[in-house]
Order: structure tokens, then sequence, then C-alpha cells
């Protein structure tokens, strides 16, 4: 069962809420309605994300992205359409209700997010703990744990002006971790940082996640940031999903021409990772086997595709992806890569030849 499940879902900003979506339903475009001073922010959104997936949701501004995340926790409610998380229809629960859901089980994390000044690093981590009313000894213990998780242990009583952006950025990470909320929904947490810092974000949230298992929806306007961390990817264009895939299927299969144009320039050998392209789980039990005798080489899950056709390359057997304690996470037939390279005549890999060489 989906964790969330996001049903037609509309919203609108205007006058006539209701009309206008009768009007999008019927096929009006998005631009139609503005003379009248609507906005339709989001049109007919559906998705589905599961327990322990990482989504994501990615566009170009004013696409629709924070709306549509805002009604995920019930802080917008749809002018059409449902929201249920677990099951619940959001926007059926009484305001209590739903603050309670908002406080315990679900937690944000913005793209600057103020840090209290005068407050300790540990007292930042707990301030969602004591919104919740948990006393202090128990909220400082697990503000101490979050924070070590997010690799800020020996700075808790720091002040936060003593952190640096990225580190900062931890401590909302850390905060929305020590409330234990199964859902995070993270809006451009990492894109107000140095390209090598939000790289290093996004290696630590996929180390934090294999660990926790949380279901993440992270929004962001960065097509990279999108293909490295989203287990499944919505694009998003004025107002609606154009296609939801995982970074594989939007890169091989783009649903239209704007994601075509979108994804273009896309250097796939360095975007997909050995984790986008291994097979399926089904799959996996088949090959999990083969592989201890076999002498197949083993990558790391974000080993970018360019590395990956060189491994191939070497050896006759698939390639094994084992994850940091040496599970085996997938498999990579070299069929598969050749596939992936047969699809796209405009950008070939850098590793083409290897892999032909190889074959
Ligand atoms: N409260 C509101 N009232 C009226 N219009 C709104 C409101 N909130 C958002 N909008 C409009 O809805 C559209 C989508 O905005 P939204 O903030 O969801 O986009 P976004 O994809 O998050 O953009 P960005 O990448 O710039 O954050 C925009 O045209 C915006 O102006
Ligand atoms: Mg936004």
């Amino acid at each position: 069962m989906s964790r969330l499940q996001v049903e037609h879902v509309f919203k609108v900003f205007g006058p006539r809420p209701d009309e206008a979506v009768r009007r999008l339903q019927e096929g009006a475009e998005r631009d139609a309605l503005r003379a009248d001073g609507t906005t339709a922010a989001v049109i007919d959104a559906s998705f589905g994300v599961a327990p322990g997936e990482i989504f994501v949701v990615m566009g170009l501004s004013g696409s629709g992205k924070s709306t549509l995340l805002r009604m995920l926790n019930g802080l917008l409610t749809p002018t059409a359409g449902r929201v249920l998380f677990d099951g619940q229809d959001l926007a059926a629960l009484g305001e209590r209700e739903l603050r309670q859901v908002r406080s315990t089980r679900i937690s944000m994390v913005f793209q600057h997010f103020a840090l209290f000044p005068h407050r300790s690093v540990r007292e930042n981590a707990a301030y969602g703990l004591e919104v919740q009313g948990v006393p202090r000894a128990e909220r400082e213990r697990r503000a101490t744990e979050a924070l070590e998780l997010c690799g800020l242990a020996g700075w808790e009583d720091s002040w936060p002006d003593e952190l640096s952006g990225g580190m900062q950025q931890r401590v909302g990470l850390a905060r929305a971790l020590a409330t234990d909320a199964d859902l995070l929904l993270m809006d451009e947490s990492f894109s107000a940082l140095d390209p090598l810092i939000r790289r290093d974000m996004q290696d630590q949230l996929l180390e934090l996640q294999r660990r926790l298992r949380k279901t993440i929806v992270f929004i962001t306007h960065d097509l990279n940031e999108a293909m490295r961390l989203g287990d499944g990817i919505a694009v998003m264009r004025d107002g609606r999903i154009v296609q939801v895939g995982t970074a594989e299927d939007i890169l091989s299969r783009p649903a239209d021409d704007y994601v075509a144009s979108f994804v273009q320039d896309v250097d796939r050998s360095r975007v997909l990772t050995a984790r986008a392209v291994m097979t399926g789980a089904e799959e996996q039990g088949r090959h999990a086997q083969t592989p201890s005798g076999c002498g197949c080489p083993s990558v790391a899950p974000d080993t970018p595709l360019g590395e990956l056709c060189a491994v191939s390359a070497r050896v006759p057997h698939p390639v094994v992806v084992r994850d940091a304690d040496g599970r085996v996470a997938g498999v990579v037939p070299r069929q598969r890569l050749v596939g992936l390279l047969g699809d796209e005549p405009r950008a070939p890999l850098a590793c083409a030849g290897a892999v032909t060489a190889g074959a």
C-alpha cells in the first residue's frame, strides 16, 4: 500500500476555484484562466509514494511544486481531489487531529528555515519535540541522537552562527528526524548550498535513508539532484505532472517533447547510477545466486553509469551491485547497459566504445 496517495488533486487560487477546476477538467489551459485572476497552481496531480521511498518532484520555478507539497501535510486543502496518508484523507480530519498528524507523523524541511540564533544547536534540533510538549530530558536525548545521525556530534552546545551553511541545513534535517515522523517533506532543502556541500548532503541523505527507511518527498528544480535521490520522480510543468517514473524511465522514455528537451543535455554516464539501472527486486533473487562463484565484479549503488560500463567491459559476467554492508542490492547485466546506450542516438555515452569492445 502507498504511504501517500494523491488522487486527481487540484489547487486553484482565485475568485471561483470550483468553476476553474471544472473548466480545467474540460480541457482549459492554465493560461486561459489567468485573465480573471485565477492561478491553477496544481492541475489533476495523481501519484503514489510507497513506504521507504524517496519520491522527487522536479519542475521549473512556478510549476506548482511547493503548492503540491503543502497539500501533502494538510497545510493547504485541495480545491478538488484527495490526499490519503496511510489511507486517511487529510481533508476529512478535524483541525486538532490534523495538527496532531502534522506535528508527530510528518516533518517538513525547507530551503531556508530559520534556526533560532539564541538557542543552542541541540535546542534548535529539539524544537519540533518542544512544540509537541515532549519533556525536556527526552527531547534533549532525541535531539542529540538526531544530530549524531546528521554528522553533528560534538556541536550540540554550539550556537547556530558558529556553523557553516551546510551544517545549519543538517540541523534542519536533525530537527525533522528528531520527531520520529515517518514522512519527511523536503522543499528545495539543499538548493541554497554550494555544489560540493550539496552533493555531500545528498550522499548523507541517501546514507540516512538506508538506515532509517523514512518515506520522503523531495522537491527540487535540479535534474541531477532528482536523478541521484529519486526512487521515483514526477516532472511538473505549468501545474501538471507530465511524467512519473524512475530516473531511467525519464531519460530513456521521456513522455513528451518537454521532458525530452529537459533531459537532452544530461550526461547519462554521470547522472544515472548503478542503483537506477540495476535489475528489480523480483529478478534479483535469480541473479543473486550467481554472483559469489561467478567472479562477477561488484560496484557500490552510487557508481555512475560511465564507471559501470568500464567495469562491465572487462568481464563477460553481469556486474553485481552491493550496498555498504556487502549485501547484493541488484545486478546489472550487460544487455541492460547496451540497451540504455541504444536508446539515445543524440547523446552517446562516454563509455559506448568500452562496452562494444567488451561485448
Ligand atoms: N497563496 C497563493 N495565492 C495565489 N497564487 C499562488 C499562491 N501560492 C502559489 N501561487 C501561485 O501558484 C503557482 C505555483 O507556485 P509554487 O510556489 O507552488 O511553485 P514552485 O514550483 O514551488 O516554484 P519555485 O520553484 O519558484 O518555488 C505560481 O504561479 C504561484 O504564483
Ligand atoms: Mg517552491
